[in-house]
C-alpha cells in the first residue's frame, strides 16, 4: 500500500501538472496527461480511497482539497480539449475547403422557339377577341373523327395516318387515338359552350408519317374556330392576314383556292405570298401553301348542338411547327425537337 497523501504532495503534484500543462500541444499527450492526472488509474483515484483511512482533522483538510484538484484538472483538460480540436479543424480547412463562393459561368436557358412564336400568336389572337382552349391529346376516335363528320370507313381517314391507343369498340365514343388534328377542339368546344364561339386551340398532333426534313409523327397545329351569326369567308380570310402579317412583322398576302375537308363546306386552302431573296441576290416571290380552312359544315355543326339554320362558322388549322420553319428559315423541321444546342441558342 502506498504512503498517504498529505497536502504538501497534493500541491507539488499540482504545480508539477501546472508546467507539464502548459507544453501540451497535442490531442495525444493531453489523452494522456488527462489519464494520469484525473483519470480512474491515476494518483487522485488512489488518494481518495485513502481518505477513508485517515484521521478525521486531515479528512477535513483533505477531502475539499482532492476535490478542487479533480474540479480544477477536469475542467482545464476539457477546455484544453476544445482547443486542441478547434486549432486541428482551423489548420484542415486551410487547405481543405469548399468555396461557396465560386461559381462557373452557367448557360442561359431561353423560351423554344415554337412556343415564342406560339405565345405571339396566343396574344394576337386574344387581341382579336379570341380565347385559347386546350383539349386532350388522347382521344376519342369520334372528337377525331366521326363528329368532324368523318366517319369509319371514310376515305378522308387515310389522309391522316393515325395512333390508334385502343380500336377494339364497334362504339367510336370507346375508342382512342392520339389526335391526329387540333380540330377535335372545335367539338369539344362547341359541345361546352354552344355558339356563339371565337377559339384558337394551339397544340400538340401525331400521324404515323415517314419523317423527312420536312414532316414528323408529332408537330403542332393551330386551330381557329368562329361561329356566330352571319359569319362569311372573308372574315377567315381578314383575320388570318391579321395574324401573318402580326407574326411576320409586315404585310402579308393570302390567297383562298378550293380545297377538301370532309368537316368544311366549301373546303379551302390558303397560300400566303412569300418573299425572298434567290442564290443570285434577286428578289423573288411565290405562293406557299399555308393551311386548310373553310365554312363549318353543317352536319359538325349539328353533332355539336349548333342550328346550322342559326349559325355559320369558319374554321383553319395550320402547321405551327411550319410556321416557325418559315419564320427562321429552318430547314430541318427535326432540329426542332432535337435539343440541339447550337440550333436552339439561335433564338
Ligand atoms: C388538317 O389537319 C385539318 N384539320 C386542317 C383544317 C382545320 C382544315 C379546319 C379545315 C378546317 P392538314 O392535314 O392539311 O389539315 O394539316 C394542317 C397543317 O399541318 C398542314 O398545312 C401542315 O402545315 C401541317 N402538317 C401536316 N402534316 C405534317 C407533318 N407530318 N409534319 C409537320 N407539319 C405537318
Amino acid at each position: 500500500m502506498a504512503e498517504n497523501v498529505t497536502p504538501q504532495q497534493l500541491t507539488q503534484t499540482h504545480e508539477q501538472a501546472l508546467r507539464d500543462f502548459a507544453s501540451i500541444n497535442d490531442l495525444e499527450s493531453l489523452k494522456f496527461f488527462t489519464s494520469q492526472t484525473v483519470g480512474k488509474k491515476s494518483n487522485l483515484g488512489l488518494w481518495f480511497k485513502q481518505l477513508k483511512s485517515l484521521d478525521v482533522e486531515m479528512k477535513k483538510e483533505l477531502g475539499p482539497k482532492l476535490q478542487d484538484f479533480k474540479n480544477y484538472w477536469e475542467q482545464a483538460c476539457v477546455s484544453k480539449l476544445q482547443a486542441l480540436e478547434t486549432a486541428a479543424l482551423n489548420e484542415k480547412l486551410k487547405t481543405d475547403f469548399i468555396d461557396v463562393t465560386q461559381s462557373y459561368p452557367t448557360q442561359k436557358g431561353a423560351i423554344h422557339p415554337l412556343s415564342q412564336v406560339q405565345r405571339h400568336i396566343e396574344s394576337i389572337f386574344m387581341g382579336m377577341g379570341f380565347e385559347v382552349a386546350d383539349g386532350p391529346e388522347v382521344e376519342t376516335e369520334w372528337h377525331n373523327f366521326d363528329a368532324l363528320n368523318v366517319p369509319a370507313n371514310h376515305p378522308a381517314r387515310d389522309m391522316q395516318d393515325t395512333f390508334f391507343v385502343n380500336s377494339t369498340q364497334s362504339e367510336s365514343k370507346n375508342n382512342s387515338v392520339l389526335r391526329t388534328q387540333t380540330s377535335n377542339i372545335q367539338i369539344r368546344k362547341m359541345l361546352e359552350k354552344g355558339a356563339p364561339v371565337r377559339i384558337i386551340a394551339p397544340g400538340r398532333v401525331y400521324r404515323n408519317e415517314d419523317v423527312d426534313a420536312t414532316h414528323d409523327a408529332m408537330f403542332y397545329q393551330v386551330e381557329g374556330l368562329v361561329v356566330d351569326k352571319n359569319i362569311s369567308v372573308s372574315h377567315l380570310k381578314g383575320t388570318l392576314e391579321t395574324m401573318l402579317s402580326a407574326v411576320f412583322g409586315k404585310t402579308m398576302k393570302v390567297r383562298i383556292r378550293p380545297g377538301y375537308f370532309p368537316f368544311v363546306e366549301p373546303g379551302l386552302e390558303v397560300d400566303i405570298w412569300w418573299e425572298y431573296t434567290d442564290k443570285n441576290g434577286e428578289e423573288k416571290g411565290r405562293w406557299l401553301e399555308f393551311c386548310g380552312a373553310g365554312m363549318v359544315h353543317p352536319n359538325v355543326l349539328r353533332n355539336s348542338n349548333v342550328d346550322p339554320e342559326i349559325y355559320t362558322g369558319f374554321a383553319f388549322g395550320f402547321g405551327l411547327t411550319r410556321l416557325v420553319m418559315m419564320k427562321y428559315g429552318i430547314e430541318d423541321i427535326r432540329l426542332l425537337s432535337s435539343n440541339k444546342r447550337e440550333f436552339l441558342q439561335q433564338f
